[in-house]
Formats: structure tokens, sequence, C-alpha cells
């Protein structure tokens, strides 16, 4: 069943009626496979380059005898993915921008969550739809959309959700713009982002790797030696991206300020100190620009094995301030 309620005409932001035509302007929307095409217009080049890059490795893809238990099995292996299960209620709205082949949507779809599923990549969705199916997982409405002009309802969220994303589009601060402008006031708003730091020594791994045609010291193409599709799908993501750009924690609070959104915290902590926080959702205890550039400087460390993806967690402000 789609949730046309959650959706929008990518065109003129109007609502959309469940045959996808638009009570606005009129424009009519396919759903190929079940799958609407919320696109307004042509691609840019470069957002061209990177569909057509994801569309011949989907990521991160699904092992051919993947179960439901598996799934949740392996995405409860991620602390983040707990803390995000923890703190998102049961009857909120998600959105998940970018979701790839749609794990994180399958995962989060419990309870009484609605969950939209957003991604440029059909191929990709495709391959989340028919897991979804297959996997006998409802709630989750899969949607084909470009995130700068989203098919989806401004300010309609409780969560919106992107990870892995918005660092791969031509403008991420613009990007972000247009994400958050999904939440709801008072809706959170959690964003995976390479980290500037992080990053580092992944970026010469991967020069090695380009120098001399071995990937090595990368533990995740170790692990994934058996499964050849979620292999190569890890290696050109990592390896072989088309655009790729690396951000700090405060070049990101700077576009959280920007669209008025709230700073909560960072995941891992940019405390030097704190262990993982029981809530998600709840304000880290400090906030001192010099230790955040101490933590990333620590991150450099513990986060090169997966490629130095921080998250950034904020929420939306009610109301406007008045000062
Ligand atoms: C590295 S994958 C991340 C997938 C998933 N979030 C995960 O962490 O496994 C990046 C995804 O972003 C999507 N993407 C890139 N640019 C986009 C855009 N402008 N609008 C929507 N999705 C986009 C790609 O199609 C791809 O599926």
């Amino acid at each position: 069943v789609l949730d046309v309620d959650l959706l929008a005409c990518p065109a003129c932001g109007g609502a959309l009626r469940a045959d996808l035509a638009c009570r606005a302007c009129g424009e009519v929307y396919d759903s190929p496979l079940g799958v609407p095409c919320l696109r307004s217009s042509k691609c840019d080049a470069r957002t061209d380059e990177v569909r057509a890059f994801y569309t011949e490795s989907p990521f991160p893809n699904y092992p051919p005898d993947e179960t439901l238990s598996t799934l949740r099995r392996k995405a409860e292996r991620s602390e983040l993915a707990r803390l995000l299960d923890l703190a998102i209620p049961g009857d909120a709205s998600v959105v998940e921008i970018g979701c790839g082949t749609g794990q994180m949507s399958l995962f989060l779809a419990r309870a009484e969550r609605r969950v939209v599923a957003a991604d440029l990549t059909r191929a990709s969705l495709e391959l989340g739809r028919e897991a979804a199916d297959r996997l006998g997982v409802d709630g989750v409405t899969f949607v084909e959309t470009d995130l700068r002009t989203p098919g989806l309802k401004p300010g309609a969220f409780d969560v919106v959700y992107s990870s892995g994303v918005l660092h791969h589009t031509p403008d991420p601060r613009a990007s972000f713009e247009a994400i958050a402008r999904l939440a709801k006031p008072g809706g959170f708003v959690i964003v995976g982002l390479y980290n500037a730091y992080a990053r580092i020594l992944h970026r010469l791994r991967r020069l090695f790797a380009r120098a001399t045609g071995v990937y090595a010291f990368d533990p995740v193409l170790r692990d994934r030696r058996a499964e050849p599709a979620r292999r190569e799908a890890w290696l050109r993501d990592q390896y072989l991206h088309p655009l790729e750009h690396r951000h700090t924690v405060r070049e990101v609070r700077a576009w959280f300020d920007e669209n008025g959104i709230e700073w909560i915290r960072t995941y891992p902590s940019s405390l030097v100190s704190e262990d993982a926080p029981a809530d998600l959702f709840v304000p880290a205890e400090d906030d001192w620009g010099p230790e955040a550039l101490l933590a990333q400087l620590a991150w450099t460390r513990s986060l090169w094995a997966e490629g130095g993806l921080f998250v950034a967690v904020g929420r939306r402000i009610t109301r406007a301030r008045t000062s």
C-alpha cells in the first residue's frame, strides 16, 4: 500500500491522489513494479553519473540467502542501528533519503511506523521492494526521487534519516537544506557523512589501491569474500566513486544552524571521553569546538576501517526563534 499522504508532486509540491496524479498541477506519475517514479526533471550531469554508477552496482545489495532474521541480526550488530530503533517512537513517520537497497528502512519498519525509502536509483529500489515482499515486511513505501526536488511532503516526517548520501551529491550543503525541510517541527534529522579527518587513512588505502591494483587493509572487503555482489558494491563505492566530498563537525553544525535544526550530538560522540549514548535523541552533555576537533582526530583511527563515516543528529526547531 502506497503511503501517498507522505508523498508530494516533485514538480509543484502539491498533494498526490492514490493514482499518483497531482491535485494541484495535474501531473501524473507512473509506478513501475510498485515503486513510484517521482522525479520532476532531468538530473544534472554529475547526478546522472552517480545514478548510473549505482545502477551498475546497487549498494549495499543483499546476500542471496537473506532472511528477515539475518537482516535484523546484521542490523543489530550495528550500535547505531540499535540506538536509532530504540529512539524512534513506534508510531513515527520516517523517511530514509538515499536508502540504496533499503536494509535500514526494512529494519526500522516495525510496530506502527510508516517508513518511506527514497532513492535516485531504480535498480536499488527494485531490489529493496523485492526484499520487502520476500521477507514479508509491510510498512515501507519505496520511492524513486532526487533528494534536491523530492517527491516527499515537506514537514511531514518525525524522522529524516540519510546516511552515506549527501557527500555523493554535487552540493552537499544545498542537499542538506532540501532534506531538512522534510522534518516536522520537533522532528529529528540524522545524517551520516564522510568525516574530513576520519577518512584520511582510507584515502591513503585508496591511493595505494589505485597505484598498485591491490585492495589491501580493508576488513569489509575481507568479510565479504564469499559475497561477490556485496563485495563489488563496497569496492566500487569506496574506491571508484565519481563524486565524493568530506566534511568536518564544524561545517555540518553550520548547516544545522542555517536550517533551524538544533544540534543534538554526533555518533560516535565528539566528546573525548563519552561512551555511546543511552538515547541518541538526547543532547550531548557538552559541546565545545576544540574537543570536537580532538575527537575527530581520534576518529582517524577508530573509524578508518569502515571509511570514516560519522553521524550528526539534530532536531527541527519547533517555533521560530524570537531574538
Ligand atoms: C553509498 S549509497 C548509501 C545507501 C544506504 N544509505 C546505505 O547506507 O547503505 C548512496 C545512495 O545515495 C543515493 N543517491 C545519490 N544521490 C542521490 C540523490 N540526489 N537523491 C536521492 N538519492 C541519491 C544513491 O543512489 C545510492 O543508493
